[in-house]
């Protein structure tokens, strides 16, 4: 499963990147806000610094609109992933879009509906958001399963990607159930390799090494 995160702060975007296992990014209009940094300069700093797919967001609901927003960010490079929203415009973009062979990222999706349709118009990934659902008494995580099925059942290449992820376990049910891509906030991210047994084991280690000789080591 490819690991996503989902921040536009580039610091933060560095730091994940150290450990070599990013394999993307998703923003949105919320996450670039926080930055106060223009987008567009926003956008091209991450493209620069992550090989991998990087999710910007169109901020107009209309047809027109969108695919003016969607041509300018697919100019930014050539790793740009154009962010459309779940709505009848959006998803007519997102057909024309895939028949000019643009990335896109259908974004705010809650329902397998949803995610049908979006699949049927081409969209390279589905962002089944499960936190939020999560959040208003839905199995957030039981979307994903419905997708990942679904898409299987008549074999469409959308990919799943996962987000609105809140905590560890939500990115253990993702690989189990066979998404594509978990996108995680870095908090999450740091808290994936944590684990207080690795961390006693290896102060036990670092003591017992201080038996053996210097020269043996
Ligand atoms: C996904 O691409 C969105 O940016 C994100 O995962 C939304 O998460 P939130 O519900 O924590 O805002």
């Amino acid at each position: 499963m490819k690991l996503f995160i989902d921040t536009a702060d580039t610091e933060e975007i560095q730091r994940a990147a150290a450990m070599g296992v990013l394999d993307g990014v998703t923003t949105n209009p919320s996450l670039i806000a926080k930055t106060g940094e223009p987008m567009r300069q926003v956008l091209t700093t991450i493209c620069e610094l992550v090989d991998g797919p990087v999710s910007g967001e169109v901020f107009s609901t209309d047809y027109d609109g969108m695919m003016r927003e969607a041509q300018a960010l697919a100019a930014i490079a050539p790793n740009l992933v154009v962010k459309v929203p779940l709505i009848p415009e959006g998803i007519r973009v997102v057909k024309t879009l895939t028949e000019q062979g643009i990335k896109t990222n259908v974004t705010l999706c809650f329902s397998p509906l949803q995610a049908l349709i979006a699949a049927k118009a081409g969209a390279t990934y589905i962002s089944p958001f499960v936190g939020r659902l999560d959040d208003v008494g839905h199995d957030g995580m039981g979307l994903v399963e419905q997708i990942v099925e679904i898409y299987g059942n008549y074999g469409y290449e959308t990919q799943v990607l996962v987000a609105s992820v809140r905590s560890p376990m939500h990115v253990v049910e993702a690989m189990r159930m066979g998404a594509h891509v978990a996108t995680v906030p870095f908090a999450v991210i740091d808290r994936l390799l944590a684990h207080p047994l690795t961390d006693l084991g290896l102060a036990r280690f670092i003591e017992d090494a201080k038996k053996i000789p210097a020269d043996d080591r």
